[in-house]
């Protein structure tokens, strides 16, 4: 595989960054995911005005203009010959002597690419047998909704998901509702066949795949019901899935061992899925 760093395309195993790195040190960094079709980034430009969003809020420039930005995924995409798979891009604010405040001499970003494969066959294989998910006390920060690379609890939270056999960890709110997932948003169909997901606020990443799946739905006709459900909400529903560029949309059948609906994947969450894939496409 090969890695952009910091102008710069060289074998992964050969890429490396400063030891006072202000992303490895402070998590002083923020960062994208796209997923890759047939060679395209699905939904390139949602992800680069979050990429500015994130940057933004954090004082850290853009690294390059978006343009350019483009031509290197892409030219970094090219040097993989991946044609499915997830690119992803992270910007540090920089290297500097550890002092928690910014540097006060400015400091380049420092930018990492790399890609990989992803076998959409055996996506496709857990996509029709879904997922179960665990349920863990939110314990994040106030501004989930930058992209940050400060994500230890949900690395924790992945983890006690993979140790009781499921996949994704639910956050759940002071108020018992769910926020999001540990890398995804979460959805659930409900017994009128309504699809609800919380709102996009500071608690929860705005997804680029929920806000172009919340089109999707518009055009297939279907109800949204932008409100926050609890984990007994997700068990009474007919359905539930989660959504993120490295799941697109995924049933879940279960949650903390309890079966969703009839504990199997739904046609609701499937006919999204295949709708979402084909404009990815
Ligand atoms: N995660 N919520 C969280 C906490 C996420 O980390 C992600 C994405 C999402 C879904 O966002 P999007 O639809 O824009 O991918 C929601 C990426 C894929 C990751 O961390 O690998």
């Amino acid at each position: 595989r090969i890695a952009y760093v910091n102008g710069r395309f060289l074998p992964q195993r050969e890429a490396t960054v400063h030891i006072e790195d202000r992303g490895y040190q402070l998590a002083d960094a923020v960062y994208e995911v796209w997923a890759l079709f047939d060679g395209k980034l699905t939904d390139a430009e949602g992800h680069f005005t979050r990429l500015e969003r994130s940057l933004s809020e954090l004082r850290i420039p853009m690294p390059m203009s978006r343009r350019a930005l483009t031509l290197v995924l892409r030219e970094a995409v090219r040097r993989n010959r991946i044609r499915d798979g997830l690119v992803y891009l992270q910007v540090s604010r920089g290297v500097a002597p550890r002092d928690h405040a910014f540097p006060t001499q400015p400091v380049a970003p420092a930018m990492v690419i790399t890609v990989s494969a992803v076998d959409r066959v055996a996506a496709e294989i857990r996509a029709a047998k879904g997922i179960g998910v665990i349920t863990t006390p939110e314990n994040r920060w106030g501004r989930c909704d930058i992209k940050t690379v400060g994500l230890l609890p949900n690395a924790l939270a992945k983890q006690k998901a993979r140790e009781a056999g499921a996949t994704e960890a639910w956050f759940v709110d002071e108020l018992g509702f769910v926020t999001e997932g540990a890398s995804s948003n979460a959805w659930i169909v409900d017994g009128e066949g309504r699809l609800r997901t919380r709102d996009a606020n500071a608690n929860i990443l705005r997804g680029i795949t929920r806000h172009t799946l919340l089109d999707v739905i518009a055009q297939a006709g279907l109800e949204v019901d932008e409100r926050p459900f609890t984990p007994d909400e997700a068990v009474a529903a007919q359905e539930a899935f989660i959504t993120g560029a490295g799941t697109l949309v995924l049933p879940v059948i279960a949650v903390d061992g309890r079966p969703v609906g009839k504990g199997a994947p739904g046609p609701v969450a499937a006919r999204l899925r295949r709708l979402y894939i084909e404009r990815a496409r």
